[in-house]
């Protein structure tokens, strides 16, 4: 039996790039940029930002998005470098397919199901708190039993607890409602993300520049009230202090959990198949959407911290709220509004990435191909896994707490994104005179610092976070062993192909 550690030939990668079931090819350097704006920009500025600078961070709010832009800087080149040498569907999976080996991809393309699909459902339970917010501004509410999921975190005491009601039929609904979207195709669907793209910039453009004159340069001080630390080793603290309730604090804790915002860059490298210059438009579309973010989150976060003092941020909806504050009730809808536009298009580019990832993966044979290969003869979208990821998603949305959901998604990512950054190094060498239309500079110093940036983000979330990680992959190792090994298409191949 080959080797679980059997590679796919870079020249079977290009091939299939050009085979007859391949998806449209209609997107340019603009689209794509959009594309990655869209799945970066949401929940985690307008929900999590203000969570972070309040309990974690204080103003060093600022010097934490640097710090996790920094770590996804590194790890985007990385992407690029890759999607320019392999612009296939499928993005980190088909990059370890093709540089670490079949087991590698694996796990990969397992672990961005974490990223994907449980990033969609924690922003589509995001989604619907401000949706409920807005309809309260209008006077208007839903059956309770309706508003949310059975159980929610006490944020006291960590425990679940129950809510009393059965579903959040809001965050089901907006999951249900997008995909009938990206069914009908990636060119509508890239059309319809560049409306709210153009919004959501607009919104947080506004937040900062009206924003500035209340700015307050005293509340700036101290800058780092909770310190530069927060790492700890599965729950030992090894640098900085712990709150209160025993969980780290300070600037390094603060940028792990705001990944987060981050995540969602490397979209751009799922679409590399429907991109009509691969090489050139998708490493130009991932680098352009993650310095566009990180330069607009540190605008943000420079006005929250500068605008109140940081132990009176508000827990909820801080952005808007801190404008209502101000005297300002009328910019609170506004970037309530951007909230939603903005965190809608997140969901909707989440959506279209899953099911890209499966069909790469079952067109390998590591999954059922003719449920997740399954391209529809008129849409020319991979119809049969957006739907299901769809239903897979609203459920959990609708009945996981977003505590729980958002946990999960960043370990998982910065998982993936440490497998990418050690293919490029593996790639160089084993395949150095294949054309790339971009290269990592100073590699392979840039990608070990993605792979050490990673690594001390990884460390800096809660022991819990290992945990759940590694039986997720457990599982995945079940679900390989049982099906995916035995129908690799690679497998079958009884002559070993070469480059
Ligand atoms: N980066 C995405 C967001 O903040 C997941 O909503």
């Amino acid at each position: 039996m080959p080797s679980i550690f059997q590679k796919k030939p870079l020249s079977v990668l290009l091939q299939e790039a050009n085979d007859e079931k391949r998806l449209r090819r209609v997107l340019g350097p603009w689209s794509l940029t959009a594309l990655g704006i869209g799945c970066i920009i949401g929940a985690g500025i307008f929900v999590v930002t203000g969570m972070v600078a309040r309990d974690i961070t204080g103003p060093a709010l600022i010097a934490s998005f640097l710090v996790a832009g920094l770590a996804c800087v590194f790890a985007a080149m990385c992407c690029a470098e890759f999607a320019s040498l392999a612009p296939v569907a499928g993005s980190a999976y088909t990059y370890a397919y093709a540089s670490l080996g079949e087991i590698w991809a694996w796990i990969i393309g397992w672990d961005l199901v974490l990223e994907y699909s449980v990033a969609a459902a924690s922003v589509a339970n995001a989604w619907s708190g401000h949706v409920h917010d807005l309809m309260a501004i209008a006077g208007l509410k839903l059956p309770q039993v309706l508003m949310n999921t059975p159980f929610a975190v006490d944020p006291s005491t960590g425990h679940l607890v129950s809510t009393g009601c059965w579903l959040d039929i809001l965050a089901l609904g907006i999951t249900l409602a997008l995909s009938v979207i990206l069914v009908l195709g990636i060119k509508e669907s890239a059309r319809f993300n560049g409306l709210m793209v153009f919004i959501k910039v607009a919104v947080v453009l506004f937040v900062i520049i009206a924003g500035i004159p209340y700015i307050n340069p005293e509340n700036w001080k101290p800058f780092a009230p909770f310190g530069w630390g927060g790492i700890s080793i599965f729950g030992k603290l090894v640098w900085g202090q712990v709150s209160t309730h025993g969980s780290p604090v300070g600037m390094m804790a603060g940028a792990a959990v705001l990944f987060f915002a981050f995540i969602g860059f490397d979209s751009v490298s799922t679409h590399a198949e429907e991109a009509r210059n691969p090489q050139r438009d998708v490493p130009i579309g991932i680098i352009t959407s993650l310095v566009v973010a990180t330069l607009l989150y540190v605008g943000v976060a420079a006005v929250l911290t500068g605008i109140v003092p940081h132990d009176q941020i508000p827990e909820k909806a801080a952005i808007a709220a801190i404008f209502a504050s101000k005297g300002l009730p009328w910019a609170r809808v506004l970037v309530d509004i951007g909230a939603v536009v903005g965190i809608t298009s997140v969901l909707m580019v989440l959506l279209l990435s899953q099911p890209r990832v499966l069909f790469a993966m079952a067109r390998d044979g590591l999954l059922p191909q003719g449920f997740f290969g399954a391209v529809h003869s008129r849409f020319r979208t991979p119809y049969k896994s957006t739907i299901l990821t769809a239903i897979v998603v609203g459920i959990m949305s609708s009945v996981i707490p977003l505590k729980i959901l958002s946990e999960l998604v960043n370990i998982g990512t910065l998982l993936a994104f440490v497998i990418v950054c050690v293919s490029i190094p593996v790639m160089r060498y084993t395949h150095p005179d294949a054309k790339r239309a971009f290269r990592v500079p100073g590699s392979p110093v840039i990608p070990i610092l993605g792979v050490l940036t990673c690594l001390v983000l990884m460390f800096s979330l809660q022991a819990g976070n290992w945990y759940r990680l590694i039986i997720w992959l457990i599982i995945g190792m079940v679900v390989y062993f049982t099906y995916g090994r035995k129908h690799s298409h690679m497998n079958k191949t009884s002559v070993p192909l070469e480059d």
